[in-house]
C-alpha cells in the first residue's frame, strides 16, 4: 500500500484520496500495521481538509469490513428498527423508545456504547439497575429480541473494531468533531449492527457536537446518504440540546425519569421527543402504519400500561430488578435556590453535564468508575418563571462538599432574565 506518511501528506495538502487507498489505510490501522501517531496525524489532516462524499463512503465501508456484521432482519425474521443519538446531556431517549416500540409489536434490538465526558452513556444508565447485564452473546441478544421484543446490549468487540480504535484515538487528539468522521463512525456501527431502518437523533446546541443547525443538517444529510447507500431506511430528527433533555442528568435519576415517562408522567420535552422518535420507528416498521398512526399507537402503549410492562419484562430478561425502589439513591440531596426572581432564559447543557460528571455521574478516562446514584435534577427548565429562593434544581451527591460545589456550578449554569425567552420546540426539523 502507499506509505501511511504519503497518504497523510496528500490529505494534508488537500488531495482527494482514492477509495482503495483510504480503505487500505483504515484496515491496516485496525490490524495494528499503522501506528497511532500516524493515524492521529491523518485524522488531524482530515479534520482540516475534510473528506468528500466518495471518501466518506470509502471510510465507512472499510470500517464495516474491519469486523463482523449482523443481519438482524434475517435472524429475527422481521423488519428490525433501531435508533441512535449523537449524544446529549440527559439523553435517555432509547430507554423509553425501546419499550414503547416493542409494546406496539415491533422488534427493537440495539447495541450501544458507554459515555466518555459529560455523563454516562446508555449502557452506564442501564447498569444503574441492580443486576442488569449489558454483555450478552449475539445468540442471547437475538433470542431476547425474538422472545421479549427488546434488547439493548454493549457493542460486541468484533463489530467495527476499526471505529473502536479510531474513536478512542480521536477522543484524545481533538479530532472528534468533524462531520465526515462522525458520520462514518456512527453509520458504520449502525449498518454493521444490521437494523433495516434507523432513526437518527442529531442533537444541536451547546451540549452537542453540532453547535449550529447548519452543521447538524450537514451531518444528518451525510448519515442519510451513507444509510441509503447501504440499503437502509433512515430518518434524521434534529433536536434541541441547548438545555439538558428532561429534568434528570445522572444514571439512576435518568432511569427513574424513563419509568415516569413510560407511566405517562414524564417531562414535556422528553415525552415529545420519545413520541416523535417512536412514531418514526413505527412508520418504518412492518406494521404498515404512517407516522400519525404510529404516534397514536405509541401514546396508547403508554396510556394502557403495555410499554411499562415491556420495560419490566426487558429489564428482568437481562437480569435486572425493574422496581424503581431498587435503584441506588444518593446520600445527600441539596436544593439549588434561585438567586433572584425572573424567567429561566438558558441552562448551559455542558455546564450541567460537567457538574454531574464532577459529582461522579460520568467519567473523564475510560477506566474511571461511575457513581450511578449521583446527578442533577433541573427542576426549572427554559421559560419557567421562578421566585427568589425557589429551587431551580436539585443536586444528588455522595457528600456535602461535592454537593456544595455542584450547587454553585448549577447556579452559574442558569441564566435568569426579566422576560420569558422565545420558546423552542424539542424537534427542530426532520430530514428523510
Ligand atoms: N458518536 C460516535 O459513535 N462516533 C462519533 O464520532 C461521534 C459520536
Amino acid at each position: 500500500m502507499a506509505l501511511a506518511a504519503e497518504l497523510i501528506r496528500r490529505k494534508r495538502d488537500g488531495e482527494r484520496l482514492p477509495a482503495d487507498e483510504l480503505a487500505e489505510l483504515v484496515l491496516a490501522y485496525a490490524r495494528g500495521d499503522v501506528p497511532d501517531y500516524q493515524m492521529a496525524a491523518f485524522c488531524m489532516a482530515v479534520f482540516f481538509r475534510g473528506l468528500d462524499g466518495a471518501e466518506t463512503f470509502a471510510l465507512t465501508d472499510a470500517m464495516i469490513r474491519s469486523g463482523e456484521t449482523i443481519d438482524l432482519g434475517a435472524a429475527i425474521g422481521r423488519k428490525v428498527v433501531d435508533k441512535h443519538s449523537t449524544g446529549g446531556v440527559g439523553d435517555k431517549t432509547s430507554l423509553a423508545v425501546g419499550p414503547i416500540v416493542a409494546a406496539c409489536g415491533v422488534p427493537f434490538g440495539k447495541m450501544s456504547g458507554r459515555g466518555l465526558g459529560h455523563t454516562g452513556g446508555t449502557l452506564d444508565k442501564l447498569e444503574a439497575i441492580p443486576g442488569f447485564r449489558v454483555e450478552l452473546t449475539t445468540e442471547e441478544f437475538l433470542r431476547q429480541v425474538r422472545d421479549v421484543g427488546l434488547a439493548i446490549i454493549g457493542q460486541s468487540a468484533n463489530l467495527v473494531p476499526a471505529d473502536k480504535l479510531l474513536y478512542a484515538l480521536r477522543d484524545v487528539t481533538a479530532t472528534v468533531d468533524n462531520v465526515s468522521l462522525i458520520a462514518a463512525s456512527i453509520m458504520s456501527k449502525k449498518i454493521a449492527a444490521g437494523a433495516d431502518a434507523i432513526v437518527l437523533d442529531v442533537k444541536v446546541g451547546d451540549g452537542a457536537f453540532m453547535k449550529t443547525i447548519e452543521d447538524a443538517r450537514e451531518l444528518a444529510q451525510m448519515m442519510l446518504e451513507l444509510g441509503k447507500h447501504a440499503g437502509r431506511e433512515v430518518a434524521c430528527v434534529l433536536t434541541d440540546m441547548d438545555q439538558p433533555l428532561g429534568h434528570a442528568v445522572g444514571n439512576a435519576l435518568e432511569i427513574r425519569e424513563t419509568i415516569a415517562t413510560l407511566r405517562g408522567e414524564g417531562p414535556p420535552d422528553f415525552t415529545e421527543l420519545v413520541m416523535s422518535a417512536s412514531a418514526h420507528l413505527l412508520a418504518f416498521s412492518d406494521l404498515g402504519v404512517d407516522e400519525d398512526a404510529g404516534r397514536e399507537r405509541a401514546v396508547a402503549a403508554v396510556q394502557d400500561g403495555s410499554a411499562l410492562a415491556v420495560y419490566e419484562r426487558w429489564i428482568a430478561a437481562q437480569g435486572g430488578d425493574p422496581a424503581e425502589d431498587a435503584l441506588p439513591t444518593a446520600p445527600v440531596v441539596r436544593e439549588v435556590p434561585s438567586p433572584r426572581a425572573g424567567f429561566v432564559r438558558a441552562i448551559g447543557a455542558v455546564d450541567v453535564g460537567m457538574a454531574a460528571l464532577r459529582l461522579g455521574a460520568g467519567r473523564r478516562t475510560k477506566d474511571e468508575k461511575i457513581d450511578h446514584a449521583v446527578g442533577v435534577m433541573c427542576l426549572a427548565k427554559r421559560g419557567s418563571a421562578v421566585e427568589t429562593g425557589q429551587p431551580v434544581a436539585e443536586v444528588h451527591a455522595r457528600d456535602d462538599d461535592s454537593a456544595a460545589r455542584a450547587a454553585d456550578e448549577i447556579v452559574a449554569a442558569y441564566t435568569l432574565g426579566d422576560e420569558a425567552p422565545v420558546g423552542t420546540p424539542i424537534v427542530l426539523e426532520t430530514i428523510s
